[in-house]
């Protein structure tokens, strides 16, 4: 995900806007850049690629004495990773960093546009500038034009400006985007979107709160609350752990990223959900035209949320929907035909067997389409139409934010397609697009629920094997609970569709074995509930998750009310991933890197 620095002082600014864009390295980018505003000039680098680039633009750039700068990496989620998309992005005489996105970006532009302002990028942010400017002509200074500005913004974001008729000020506004102000005894003022790249410069911070904008110089500190009133800043000491800092004080990257998903899924729908409608504005409506088969091909926890979108492609889009594992695929001589769109899942976009597979079916002249977290990589780069997932980097090697974040897209894909097929009314589409909405509360991880699992982990050491068994989308959901557990915890997990159970693997039930089963309350609750029963009645150890409960578990994880059964699957991928991490954790393996497993696997 994108990260942000400022800073106002006497160093050298250059240096130490690099090192903090170093520092956040670790939440990944695709291109950097920096813009800085000493004696009334502006100097502005931008590279794509590595900072190694951006260092090599700047090597012969250095600031005499007092300056103010801003710095930026991004992680592309509007517009391709190229220079021109990079920021700081400019105007006329003002610069802008933003995180987040602008959700109204589009009406925005086009309004601008109409009056006569030419823009250079593909990207929201620079709708952020020309509006300010705008402003500008009609405020009196330059704060109205910026307050101005950020009660037009819709959406998440953390901003930094700073523009020529105030040289000694950084304008910053902060709603659903992390972003920090820390001081040191030096009168230098830095800015951060999160800790890392302050540790060492400063002692104490203020965490901006949703909502907060203002103004910083070298001698104040002005914040105003989403309301207009201004506040004291709120100092606390800066913890000098880095490390720790990296992971915004959670013991692993995976943790991190479970809790991290409410905020990554709406940004995976931001600008995406209208009001009877889904707007993929980076999707050609022709892309489905002459299509009557789906085909859903990937690796992995990919292919997991691939078998998911099966169920809701062919239930909402009505569409014939069939599943691929990437390594199989390529291998078996497959038919294929035109009237096939074919759709790769992919969070790295290189894993060589799906990549493989989406030349294959270039080749067979069918058309395609990828669902990737990361722009610009083999398989975007190859597809003929690109949906990106917006999770921000994964670090963890076992995939959570991904796996959420690809769901969800398959979701509003299955709308999308419903809306152009008419398989479902308006108001139906309209009543879905509600419930996404809904969806970051509903994955929110609350303190209750990680303790509750926390201390049910420790009975779930040990035992000769797990099942993880659920009904219809809840299967894939079963399987992806199976994987989470054997990759990071090392024990034998197995997912199974609940009904199938009684086909042979029932032959396995006694006390050492343990069945997490996935009881949905609005989908086929009282068939998965008989299953489990069977399984009961066999002694095996069962742990229910469920939101109601069910005397015949030996363990319970209660989930919170939902009013539908995609809700249902969300709040359970997050128990299933709290409860792998415990487990794991408890039997004291390396939950970010487990034995064994790579990252991104780019060989067969
Ligand atoms: C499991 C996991 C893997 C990946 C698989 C495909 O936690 O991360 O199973 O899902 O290697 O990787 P991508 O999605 O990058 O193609």
């Amino acid at each position: 995900m994108c990260g942000i620095v400022g800073y106002i002082g006497k160093k050298n600014t250059k240096q130490i806007l690099l090192d903090g864009l170093k520092e956040l390295e670790y939440r990944g980018y695709d291109s950097a850049g920096i813009a800085v505003l000493e004696d009334g000039e502006f100097s502005n680098f931008k590279a794509v690629g590595k900072l190694v680039n951006l260092e090599e633009k700047t090597k012969d750039f250095k600031t005499k004495s007092f300056a103010i700068g801003i710095g930026h990496t991004r992680w592309a989620t509007h517009g391709k990773p190229t220079e021109i998309n990079a920021h700081p992005h400019l105007g006329e005489s003002s610069y802008v960093v933003h995180n987040g996105i602008i959700e109204n970006y589009a009406t925005l532009k086009k309004e601008l546009q109409t009056s006569g302002v030419t823009f250079l990028s593909q990207t929201d942010t620079e709708v952020i500038v020309h509006q300010f400017e705008k402003n500008q002509k009609n405020a009196k200074n330059s704060f109205e034009a910026f307050a101005k500005t950020v009660s037009q913004l819709h959406g998440a974001y953390a901003i930094l400006l700073i523009t020529k008729t105030e040289p000694e000020t950084i304008f910053f506004a902060k709603h659903g985007s992390p972003m920090l102000v820390g001081i040191n005894g030096e009168n230098e003022k830095y800015f951060a979107s999160s800790d890392t790249p302050l540790i060492g410069h400063c002692q104490s911070v203020n965490y901006f709160e949703d909502g907060d904008y203002g103004y910083v110089t070298p001698k104040e500190i002005a914040i105003f609350d989403k309301n207009g009133v201004k506040k004291e800043a709120k100092f606390s000491p800066l913890s000098q752990n880095k490390l720790l800092a990296q992971k915004d004080g959670f013991r692993f990257f995976m943790e991190k990223e479970i809790y991290e998903q409410s905020v990554v899924m709406s940004d995976t729908m931001m600008g995406r959900l209208g009001e009877s409608e889904i707007l993929f504005d980076e999707l050609d409506k022709n892309l489905f035209d002459g299509i009557n088969e789906i085909k859903l091909c990937a690796c992995g926890t990919s292919y997991h949320s691939a078998m998911s979108a099966s169920y809701l492609l062919e239930r909402y889009s009505k569409i014939r929907t069939s599943l691929e594992i990437a390594s199989e695929f390529r291998y078996r001589e497959p038919i294929m035909s035109k009237d096939t769109l074919f759709v790769v899942i992919s969070q790295s976009g290189e894993t060589a067997d799906t990549l493989e597979t989406l030349k294959m079916a270039k080749t067979a002249g069918l058309k395609t389409l990828v669902i990737c977290n990361v722009d610009n990589s083999s398989m975007v780069r190859l597809a003929d139409a690109t949906i990106l997932t917006r999770a921000g980097i994964e670090k963890g090697v076992a995939s959570t934010k991904a796996f959420a974040t690809q769901v969800t897209v398959f979701w509003m894909l299955s709308l999308f397609i419903a809306k152009l097929k008419n398989s479902l009314s308006a108001d139906e589409i309209a009543s879905h697009i509600s419930l996404l909405r809904e969806l970051p509360s509903h994955v929110k991880v609350t303190d209750d629920m990680h303790e509750r699992i926390k201390r049910l982990s420790k009975r779930y050491l040990h035992g000769h094997g797990f099942f993880f068994i659920g009904r219809d989308i809840f299967y894939p959901l079963a399987l992806e609970g199976a994987l989470k557990l054997k990759e990071i915890s090392y024990l034998h997990a197995e997912g199974y569709p609940a009904g199938e159970m009684k086909h042979g693997p029932i032959a396995l039930a006694d006390p050492e074995l343990f069945t997490i089963a996935l009881l949905p309350k609005h989908l086929h609750y009282e068939k998965s509930k008989s299953n489990v029963e069977e399984l009961s009645a066999r002694d095996s150890t069962i742990c229910a998750i469920s939101q109601i409960e069910f005397d015949k578990a030996d363990d319970f994880i209660e989930i919170s009310e939902c009013r539908h059964y995609m809700l249902e699957f969300f709040e359970m991928m997050v128990v299933l991933q709290l409860l792998s991490l415990e487990i794991s954790v408890r039997l004291g393996n390396d939950v970010d890197m487990p034995r064994n497993l790579a990252k991104s696997v780019t060989v067969e």
